[in-house]
């Protein structure tokens, strides 16, 4: 936090509330929220304080979305994830379908896209990354990625691996952090945020999506892959996958933190976002190919949109909205008398 900042929060006798303490922001309470102070938000000086207590809160100090547990279990992997056979081998694969799927989803919504680079020009941030094989081919095409993983061997092999194409690095950079870590800083910032088999791991589901609203410019992007909460899921995605055929190591996965697409969808659409496709996702374990189904029963792949709240709660709008009817009406009255 910048010290004058700091002062000023002092001189207002504002002060943050204890890490990990929960804090739901509304929408507009951010950092853009100081800029709209400024044009068209009415606001009394108890108001003002408890607004300004959200906004100077630390994102960071959200309810944290890093499961400890689950880092110890991918700590053990953190140099495994360029084995094409190797643990991971489900993920490489996954890329056969994942890749296209957010390719031609962007490109079906842009009017103009360069040729051989059909994502230059877009801002991505791929969360929970791991290794960075999801983050690659999304360089190749030509955005700019940022890959965040909260465990740092991770971010270790992203980057070495990353390290040997220089064209490629140049456009993806890699932090280790977990996304609440972000949020300030990069409010707005992405045109895609990816979270591709990462939510059956986090903490706290809700959080995650909080934050990757934050970080998505109005109308962004997001893409998730993840594991319904079913009870195919439990069979095949944890019985099966790992203790019959090792696709996945055993101890992955937990049962637990698996997610019912109408769950999630219900948590997006209560955070600003609404849900466009959700599709099944089919691995074959002998082929080792991955294909899109219409039963979302055990995998699934999602993509939704931010709303623009900007365009439905900018209050200046608003006003200048109701001033200009209240005009036409004052003088559609006066030309009839
Ligand atoms: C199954 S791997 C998926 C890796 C990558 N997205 C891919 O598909 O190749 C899950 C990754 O999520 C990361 N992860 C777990 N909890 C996370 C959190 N709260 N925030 C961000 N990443 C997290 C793990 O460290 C791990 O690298």
């Amino acid at each position: 936090m910048a010290p004058g900042w700091r002062l000023f929060r002092r001189a207002l006798n504002l002060r943050a509330p204890p890490v990990n303490h929960y804090v739901q922001l509304p929408y507009n309470v951010h950092g853009p929220f100081l800029k709209k102070l400024n044009f068209g938000m009415f606001v009394g000086l108890p108001e003002l304080r408890n607004n300004m207590t959200l906004a100077a809160q630390s994102y960071s100090t959200w309810q944290t979305t890093v499961d400890p547990k689950e880092m110890k279990k991918f700590q053990l992997l953190a140099h495994k994830w360029w084995a094409e056979d190797g643990q991971y081998a489900a993920l490489h694969a996954m890329n056969d379908i994942r890749v296209p799927f957010i390719r031609d989803t962007i490109l079906n919504m842009k009017n103009d896209h360069q040729l051989g680079c059909p994502l230059s020009g877009m801002n991505i941030l791929d969360v929970g990354c791991g290794g960075g094989l999801l983050t690659e081919p999304l360089g190749r095409l030509g955005a700019s990625v940022t890959g965040i993983d909260p465990l740092e061997d991770n971010i270790r092999t992203a980057e070495l691996h990353t390290s040997f194409d220089p064209v490629l690095a140049s456009r993806i950079q890699y932090k280790s952090c977990a996304l609440e870590d972000i949020v300030e800083e990069a409010l707005e910032t992405f045109d895609i945020v990816v979270a591709s088999e990462v939510v059956e791991h986090v903490a706290d589901v809700e959080t995650f999506i909080k934050c990757c609203a934050k970080v998505l410019k109005p109308e962004g992007s997001l893409f998730v892959t993840t594991i319904n909460k079913s009870q195919l899921s439990y069979v095949f995605g944890i019985v099966v996958a790992e203790s019959v055929l090792g696709i996945v190591p055993a101890g992955t996965h937990d049962w637990e933190k698996f997610i019912a697409p109408e769950e999630l969808e219900r948590l997006l659409e209560s955070n600003d976002f609404s849900v466009k496709t959700v599709k099944g996702m089919l691995y074959n374990p002998f082929s080792g190919a991955w294909t899109w189904i219409g039963s979302t029963s055990i995998n699934y792949g999602l993509h939704a949109v931010k709303t623009n709240m900007q365009e439905q709660l900018d209050p200046k709008e608003a006003i200048l909205d109701m001033d200009k009817e209240e005009l036409q009406t004052e003088s559609s009255i006066r030309s009839a008398s």
